[in-house]
């Protein structure tokens, strides 16, 4: 029997390349000099596309593809897949979703905690010798007991809000609707309300044509100079124009961001500002989950080519 064909978006680690090269013809669509070139000439034989998260499969990959039954994605966003030209087409879509769940939460809380005690800074004070020289540390601000606002209570949100009940901190989210699972936090529809009463405000909604922007000049204005924003989602879910100009004129207190409009190259402004925790990215970045994540596209991928039901469809 023939192995399908596949396009690949982009590289995997070694472990799930062997596995996918040994199951499948996989096409290597990033290594493409020329990316319109490559899909003339191996888009008629392509019957599934492998991408990951962030890469998604665009209208013109798609419509290049004639024969094309499956999108498998590695990671638990389909925001950059066009699921209008696969709805039309009836192409299934799969995702990785629960196994990185709790990465990306820990991340997250993670990366609040560096950017308000001051980590980043304090690490340079020990290195550079200013611990000797200038004595201690300047004061930073604690995390404990504070206003924590939760913007998409899904599977990452409520596995945030779970976290930082270990912290104290006063829990209120924002979404479609008040969850019965949340019962002990409270439900604030308007982002603007979520984030004026929030010191934190963490942005972990899926991200659609919906959400974008939804964190607003006037949510960000809301948030305030004592404010911190935490981006574990998308960066499509921010106005980041506002963003930058309000860290920029100190009218947001400060942000933690692993991700950015255009990565990896992000806006340079963002590089001059003394207010920001940068991270590339790598939310669901370790070995366990990434080896988990990359399973279950395969997992998704065989299922699908031996006849049997998907394990996480999204179409
Ligand atoms: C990426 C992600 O897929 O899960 C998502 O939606 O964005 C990430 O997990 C990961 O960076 C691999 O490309």
């Amino acid at each position: 029997m023939t192995k399908p064909h596949i396009l690949q978006a982009g590289p995997y680690p070694e472990w799930d390349q062997v596995p996918l090269d040994a199951a499948f013809n996989m096409h290597r669509y990033f290594e493409a000099a020329d990316k319109t070139a490559f899909l003339a000439e191996v888009g008629p034989q392509i019957r599934g596309i492998a991408t990951r998260g962030e890469l998604g499969a665009n209208a013109e990959m798609i419509a290049a593809c004639p024969r094309l039954e499956i999108i498998s994605v590695y990671g638990v966003g389909y925001d950059a897949v066009d699921l209008n030209a696969a709805r039309a087409r009836g192409i299934r879509v799969t995702n990785t979703p629960d196994v990185l769940t709790n990465d990306v939460a820990d991340l997250g809380v993670a990366m609040m905690l560096m950017q308000s005690r001051g980590m980043m800074g304090a690490e340079t004070w020990v290195r550079d010798g200013s611990w000797a020289t200038k004595g201690l540390y300047p004061l930073q601000r604690k995390v404990w007991g504070k206003r924590a606002g939760i913007l998409g209570l899904g599977r990452i949100g409520f596995a945030v809000a779970k976290r930082l009940v270990g912290f104290d901190m006063q829990i209120a989210y924002s979404g479609l609707g008040a969850k019965d699972t949340a019962k002990d936090w409270e439900f604030i529809a308007d982002p603007v309300a979520l984030a004026a009463r929030s010191d934190f405000l963490f942005v972990t909604l899926a991200a659609s044509a919906a959400t974008r922007h939804i964190v607003s000049a006037k949510v960000i204005e809301a948030l305030g100079p004592e404010g911190m924003l935490i981006n574990i989602s998308r960066a499509s879910n921010i106005d980041e124009e506002a963003l930058l100009t309000a860290l920029e004129a100190g009218k947001l207190g400060g942000a933690a961001l692993d991700v950015f409009e255009g990565e990896p190259k992000l806006n340079p402004r963002f590089l001059s500002l003394p207010n920001v925790l940068l991270q590339p990215h790598h939310a669901s970045g370790t070995f366990e989950t990434r080896q988990a994540m990359g399973k279950l596209l395969r997992d998704n991928l065989n299922a699908h080519f031996a006849g049997q039901p998907l394990l996480t469809p999204v179409l």
